[in-house]
């Protein structure tokens, strides 16, 4: 349990005294709902869910060690969280045909992305990432938009009040273009963006290269916390 968890509950046990104190004294203006909130909201936040996505080419590649640092964050303040990789996996395009409409998925099954989807719109926050290739998000992650996009917009509010978090990996350079594809998706659909310290780009090549970038993990780290922070108050 993290400090700040942990303030919380001290917070709530001096709460609970105020209102045991409020109903043994009969003074109103002290609300026991707010106590009773606290333990439906630890029980809210065992059943929130957390989705990151890879869209690197690569598994268990760069992107993927800074999603799970994002993720480690969550996990320790108790969200359920899933990483998928597509890595190995191709998304079709979007064919424009709009017949999603009313339906809330897309029509196509011939790849995974119904099921990606699914899981999407059940997730209370979504991280994208993504490798940077010729400066922005992979083209396997693109389609995802891309689709997603068009499902949403045909159904409107699936993503609305969900909470979204960019994760971008580059050897050099582009990896703004990455973070603003995936953050202009998130604040199209309704969704309130995480931050972090310097865009939560990480630098690296080779498969283990990011985890050295120390800069990089402290701002993925960070990402997660604020992630749980913004999570706590939906
Ligand atoms: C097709 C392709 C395009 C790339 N384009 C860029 C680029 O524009 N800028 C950059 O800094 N790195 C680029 N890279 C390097 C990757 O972003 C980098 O190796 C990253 O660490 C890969 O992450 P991963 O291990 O999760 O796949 C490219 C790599 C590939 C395979």
């Amino acid at each position: 349990m993290s400090e700040k968890n942990s303030m919380t509950r001290r917070e709530a046990l001096k709460k609970m005294g105020m209102v045991a104190a409020g109903i043994g004294l009969g003074i109103g203006g002290v609300n026991a709902t707010d106590v009773l909130g606290l333990s439906e909201k630890e029980e809210k936040r065992g059943k929130m869910k957390v989705l990151a996505i890879n869209g690197s080419s690569r598994k268990d590649g760069n992107t993927a060690d800074m999603l799970n640092l994002v993720l480690g964050e969550l996990k320790k303040e108790g969200y359920e969280t899933e990483h998928i990789q597509l890595a190995g996996h191709t998304i079709n395009p979007c064919k424009a045909c709009f017949a999603c409409a009313g339906k809330k998925n897309c029509v196509l099954g011939n790849d995974m992305f119904q099921e990606l989807y699914q899981k999407m719109t059940e997730a209370d926050a979504i991280i994208l990432g993504s490798s940077t290739y010729s400066a922005d998000v992979s083209s396997t992650l693109k389609a995802v938009i891309e689709r997603a996009s068009v499902v949403s917009d045909t159904n409107p509010g699936m993503f609305r009040h969900k909470i979204g978090g960019a994760v971008a990996v580059a050897r050099r350079a582009g990896a703004m273009n990455t973070i603003d594809t995936i953050n202009h998706f998130f604040l199209n659909k309704e969704m309130y963006v995480a931050g972090s310290t310097y865009w939560n780009i990480a630098y690296g090549r080779l498969p283990g290269e990011a985890m050295k970038d120390e800069e990089g993990v402290a701002n993925m780290k960070n990402l997660g916390q604020n992630i749980a922070w913004l999570l706590r108050r939906i």
